[in-house]
């Protein structure tokens, strides 16, 4: 008899799920066109089962200033204040549905800036959530990723800063740069906004692959966090498949396992999941 460990911690995390149920409500109910500023989640499936239930995505901020009319979704991410104004001038509905802990930091970035200070966002520059952050504050916000960033963009270290991270920022990484900013003389207020979600899915992961026979990973080939989870797994568990849908598993690959643990990638639709739980609680 198997046994069958599914991590509390797979698939889509809170702001990801509210988001996805989000869209697939206002298909249903939205009488009009209904489109998502961007995809989503970066799962294609979802995408497509989208589209067919007349969700279009516009890809750009272009896109969007050609739009007209209809409802525009605002994903987990969240955007910049000007995208709002722009949706308001052309007569558009917002349905905003930026995770709560995205929605945090814009308010923060605002409530920092009304004092006075200048704001600094430890992230990616290049990622929408941290482009969205940086819309919310003055011309003057900085993105950095190190402490050479913050003296290139705020040479004046007698500036009162206010950082805030990337919700996926790792955490080890954000204090080192907060200890070299403060060690070069900068006055700070340090707002740690990094999300657990995706440090509790690892973890999670890790534990439960030290303890099973054989470990399935779920995600995308080109997920960045589902590639992680597979790795961590396969250090802890020899016997780590790494799919994309149940079709990947290969008869017997489960053979003599009794112990099986599943987790999935933050981008993985719960029925993949269960159709894999599913066809491994079978006599596979
Ligand atoms: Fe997810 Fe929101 Fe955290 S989108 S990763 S719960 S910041």
């Amino acid at each position: 008899m198997k046994t069958i460990i599914l991590a509390r911690t797979a698939g889509f995390c809170f702001g990801v799920t509210r988001a996805v149920d989000t869209v697939y409500r206002e298909a249903e109910q939205e009488t009009g066109p209904v489109y998502t500023y961007g995809p989503i989640i970066h799962n294609e499936e979802v995408v497509r089962d989208l589209e067919t239930r007349g969700v279009h995505v516009l890809p750009d901020r272009a896109a969007l200033e050609a739009l007209k009319e209809g409802t525009v979704i605002i994903r987990s991410h969240g955007v910049g204040r000007d995208i709002y104004e722009l949706c308001k001038n052309n007569g558009l509905k917002v349905v905003d549905a930026t995770c709560p802990f995205v929605k945090k930091i814009h308010r923060i970035v605002e409530a920092e800036n009304a004092k006075g200070n200048c704001v600094v966002i430890v992230g990616d520059p290049h990622h929408p959530e941290v482009e969205g952050i940086r819309g919310w504050g003055r011309e003057d916000t900085a993105v950095i990723e190190s402490a050479e960033d913050l003296v290139r963009q705020v040479p004046d270290r007698a500036e009162s800063l206010s950082i805030v991270s990337q919700t996926t920022y790792k955490l080890s990484k954000f204090n080192k740069i907060i200890a070299d900013c403060i060690n070069l003389g900068y006055h700070i207020f340090c707002f740690n906004t990094i999300c657990n979600a995706t440090q509790e899915r690892q973890s999670e992961a890790q534990e439960i692959a030290s303890d099973v026979d054989a470990m399935i990973v779920i995600g995308g080939r080109s997920s960045s966090n589902t590639r992680k989870l597979a790795e961590i797994c396969s250090h802890e568990c020899k016997k780590t498949f790494f799919i994309q849908t149940a079709a990947d598993l290969i008869p017997g690959c489960l053979a003599r396992c009794d112990r099986i643990g599943i987790t999935a990638g933050a981008s993985t639709p719960k029925h993949i999941i269960e159709e894999v739980q599913t066809i491994v609680g079978s006599e596979f």
